[in-house]
């Protein structure tokens, strides 16, 4: 990682905040130097945001690393902190969710709504035998039902498992297994891409082969018909039926809070565990501090899937526990038309966007003139999460999203971190396009080498982080040696991320994708990303992917997938061209062996480019063809391979 190409990055234009945003910005500089001088108590106070039934006696016991537990002896139930300390405060009548469905359907949800079906919901967990210590796979669509059962099991103490609702029968049925869940919480089907996409019928296939189910509660929400058995109960009879009184009893603040399957690229997926009180203090803080949320004025919008630690952390428990009003959208973004999210950020009047790479890529693919059609003056923050964001896509975002003004907050974290671990901070950091900045105060990251000695500016290695975080994983479920394998073996005492990063002349972070996916040519480490990045540079190009083929003269050779913007052509001509314009922004050395001009790339279901799959098509074709595809065979063999579980 050492010999990553010197200066691969050339972005150097710097944004200012906004001196508005800036005068009124929720957290300011001093934070960090709050947390440098005693980073316990940093924490400690923002713990204290949060309504504990009983206070801790110690922040953070670091006595047997890597297994943390934060504040320890505290006492707390994440759904009163969500739901009831609102509606205690007089806000019961503000909207929590305003709620689209892909059809067109809506509902308003107030504090005091939410607040009713989540007792409801607890008391009809309680009467199915599910309490504290048992777990509870969750596999819905987005329909305000998934946060309300998220949130009833928070409140009985019952550990969520939320899988999905892309996922197989095989992975789901794994996922309940190796959780022993005893309750499967599903929908008849949601609403994708203008019409009803069934869940129960995997459920069902899953739960043949799932022994610890007693029962499986299902939401209507399609009405299309569902094949019925003994162990299924309807949401409407056992949670509409309810009693709405519920008194949340308090948690131990290491009780578990959920598991969150991670699928690494080819081993079996790891249940990542998170707990109470650490965990919802960094999300809540950190939601606050990046999105300089203003819950009565912000109008926030996170547009990832429950099914993601981003829905988790930035859907559920951030904003509920910061009192947000936000929007909740059900299907797809291009239906029934490509504007359908510039129609809602305009219709709501949404202030703070949180969203993906993969998501603005797809947007410029789709051309600049679809968000000009709509209204978007509202927004006044915008973020991005997943993947590395190119700075392209960073501008494109800035200027055509946010009409040239919006900070774009980069937030690097993982399922693994539970929160966002490195950001600008809006009213603070003057950002650059592609680089997520800074470790956020409260959190150590550093850049290693091979031998962990942390790299001097200008330098690049692996992500790694310091010293525990609240928020951390406390373990992978049921596999505590794994845990130590994965992340605390290859430095020791340190995390290891699995993501490899520069440090620039400023001490400014960028995130180089998973250290998997560096390319060695004729012994140089190149990033993908930074690949990809000079790619998406070139005016006609609106998404890249590159990988490394085995080569015999280079030991690995470069080859790239390229989407073309909407309106260019592909030609011999215009392969050359981007070939050439790699080799100008890089260096000669990044040139790539072969680009091929493709419709759609293969990407799971969270977004990320599948780029093993785009290596085995590299690596089948006869060397020095740079041939010209079109939305052609090869992709469609890709998408095949797709349909396994991830
Ligand atoms: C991996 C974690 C965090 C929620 C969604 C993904 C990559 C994430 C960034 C970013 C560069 C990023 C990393 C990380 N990643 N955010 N801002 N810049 N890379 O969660 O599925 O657990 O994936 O996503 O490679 O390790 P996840």
């Amino acid at each position: 990682m050492n010999e990553t190409l010197a200066n691969l990055l050339q972005e150097n234009r710097r944004f200012a905040p906004p001196a508005e945003l800036a005068a009124q910005a929720n957290v300011t500089a001093a934070a960090y130097d709050e947390a440098a001088a005693d980073r316990l108590a940093f924490w400690a106070k923002q713990a204290e945001r949060l309504h504990w039934h009983k206070t801790w006696d110690q922040v953070l016991d670091w006595s047997n690393p890597p297994f943390a537990k934060w504040f320890v002896g505290g006492q707390l139930n994440i759904a009163y902190n969500c739901l009831d300390r609102h509606v205690l405060a007089g806000n019961g009548d503000k909207v929590a969710i305003h709620w689209e469905g892909e059809p067109g359907d809506t509902r308003t949800i107030t504090y005091a709504d939410l607040y009713r079906d989540v007792c409801r919901a607890a008391n009809a967990l309680t009467d199915l035998g599910v309490g504290a210590g048992d777990r509870v796979a969750i596999y819905m669509p987005m329909i305000p039902e998934a946060a309300v059962a998220m949130l009833a099991c928070a409140r009985v103490g019952a550990t969520h498992s939320v899988v999905f609702g892309g996922f197989s029968a095989d992975a789901l049925s794994g996922r309940i297994q190796d959780a022993d869940a005893k309750l499967v919480i599903t929908a008849d089907g949601g609403y994708r891409r203008g019409k009803p996409s069934a869940l129960k019928p995997t459920v069902d296939e899953a739960v043949e082969r799932c022994p610890s189910i007693e029962k499986v509660l299902v939401v209507r929400r399609t009405g299309e018909e569902v094949a019925w058995g003994d162990k299924d109960v309807w949401w409407h009879d056992a949670v509409e039926g309810a009693s709405a009184e519920h008194e949340a009893q308090p948690f131990d603040a290491e009780h578990p809070l959920f598991i969150l399957y991670t699928s690494g690229t080819t081993a079996k997926p790891k249940g990542i565990l998170h707990t109470t009180g650490g965990y919802l203090t960094q999300a809540s803080y950190t939601h606050h501090a990046v999105f300089d949320l203003k819950p009565d004025t912000d109008v926030y919008w996170c547009t990832a899937d429950i099914g993601w630690v981003t829905g988790h952390s930035y859907i559920v428990y951030g904003p509920l526990s910061n009192g947000a009003t936000q929007i909740m959208y059900e299907g797809t973004p291009d239906t029934p038309h490509k504007g359908r999210l510039w129609e809602i950020v305009e219709k709501y009047g949404v202030t703070i966007l949180y969203t993906a790479p993969t998501l603005i890529r797809t947007m410029m693919k789709w051309g600049d003139d679809i968000p000009a059609q709509f209204n978007l003056s509202s927004l006044r923050l915008l973020g991005s999460v997943g993947e590395p964001i190119n700075p392209e896509a960073w501008i494109w975002y800035r200027e055509q999203i946010g009409a040239g003004t919006c900070p774009v907050v980069d937030t690097w974290w993982q399922t693994e971190t539970g929160a966002i671990m490195i950001s600008p901070l809006p009213g603070v950091t003057e950002s650059k396009p592609g680089s997520a900045m800074r470790p956020l105060p409260g959190i150590s990251a550093d850049v290693v080498d091979d031998t962990a000695v942390s790299v001097p500016p200008g330098g690049g290695g692996y992500l790694v982080l310091r010293e525990p975080w609240p928020s951390m994983l406390r373990t992978v479920w049921g596999d505590d040696q794994r845990f130590l394998d994965t992340y605390w073996s290859r430095f020791e005492g340190l995390y290891f991320a699995g993501d490899g990063a520069k440090r620039d002349e400023d001490g400014d972070l960028w995130l180089l994708g998973r250290v998997d996916d560096v390319m060695l040519v004729s012994g140089h480490n190149i990033s993908t990303t930074e690949v990809e990045s000079a790619l998406v540079s070139h005016p006609k190009v609106a998404e890249a992917a590159v990988v490394g083929a085995t080569d015999p003269t280079t030991g690995q050779a470069i080859v790239a997938f390229v989407i073309l913007r909407g309106s260019a052509d592909a030609s011999e001509e215009l392969v050359a061209e981007l070939r050439n314009h790699v080799a100008r922004t890089l260096g000669p050395i990044a040139k790539p062996r072969q680009i091929m001009l493709v419709a759609e790339l293969p990407k799971t279901r969270s977004g990320k480019i599948m780029r093993r799959l785009l290596r085995d098509v590299a690596e089948n074709r006869s060397l020095g063809d740079v041939t010209t595809l079109q939305d052609s065979s090869v992709m469609d063999l890709i998408s095949k391979g797709l349909q396994a579980p991830s």
